[in-house]
């Protein structure tokens, strides 16, 4: 069974449509790119499958159920995680605090009050914040990070949630080639207990991590399948060299 799967989705902002029937799945355990040029509907996907918005027409289905008409919140209790394209982190507190907010919000009052002691949910948010490289640099602001590091900071906000589909979009924005490669490396370790969903410009960073993909181009699928097939594919040849 397909951990996500989006049926026929449409999303319309006013007149413009920004996703037009859109199909596609996620299996468990995936590492799955979604690529296409500049304004070709990735975000906005993200955000129907995490319910920051709703689709107009469409569903969306998580672990077999139809969580179309569900908040973003009730969408987050069962194992969604979303890293916006804008940053989320709040600069005066430090990366331990960040990390902190992000894991509280995640639960509902009765899980914070059976789950996890303090101390163990201490540990958990060292072994994330060691996972992304920032492991020493717990007690600093945030605000004081490169801004390579601020994005490792909030993928480790996602991660902290324990989801079992992460979203992240365009993690690597404004990364160097190194940090793209290391970011590469801090999430392989994920694979086993974590689905991602990942919006990235970097053709060769998709290649590196990703199973399979998915390609949109003015808000239609153009091209869905393994990585390896993706560059016989005419129609992404297309719009990759024409437009890119
Ligand atoms: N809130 C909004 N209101 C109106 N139009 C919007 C809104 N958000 C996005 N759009 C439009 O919808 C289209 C898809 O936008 P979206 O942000 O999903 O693209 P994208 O593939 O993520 O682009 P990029 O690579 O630049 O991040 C674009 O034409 C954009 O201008
Ligand atoms: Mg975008």
């Amino acid at each position: 069974m397909s951990l996500l799967e989006v049926k026929g989705g449409t999303k319309k902002y006013g007149v413009f449509t920004a996703l037009k029937d859109v199909s596609f799945a996620v299996g468990p355990n995936t590492f799955h790119g979604l690529i296409g040029p500049n304004g070709s509907g990735k975000s906005t996907l993200l955000k129907a499958i995490s319910g920051a918005h709703y689709m107009n027409s469409g569903a969306v289905l998580f672990q077999g159920e139809d969580v179309t008409r569900q908040p973003a919140y009730r969408r987050s209790r069962v194992g969604m995680s979303l890293k916006f394209q804008i940053t989320s982190v709040l600069p005066e507190l430090s990366l331990f605090d960040n990390l902190l907010l992000a894991k509280q919000a995640r639960q509902s009052i009765f899980a914070l009050v059976r789950s996890a002691t303090a101390k163990a949910m201490r540990d958990e948010i060292m072994i994330d914040l060691e996972r992304f490289g920032l492991g020493r640099r717990a007690h600093e602001p945030a605000g004081i990070l490169s801004h390579g590091q601020q994005q490792w900071l909030e993928i480790a906000m996602a991660v902290t949630q324990r989801p079992k589909l992460l979203l992240l979009d365009e993690p690597t924005g404004g990364m160097s080639l190194e940090e793209r490669r290391a970011t590469g490396e801090f999430l392989q370790p994920l694979k086993p207990s974590t689905t991602l969903i990942i919006v990235e410009h970097d053709l060769d960073f998709i290649r590196t991590i990703c199973d399979t993909v998915t390609v949109l181009d003015q808000g239609q699928v153009i091209f869905n399948g393994p990585t390896s097939d993706l560059d016989a594919s005419e129609e992404v040849k297309r719009i990759y060299t024409t437009r890119t």
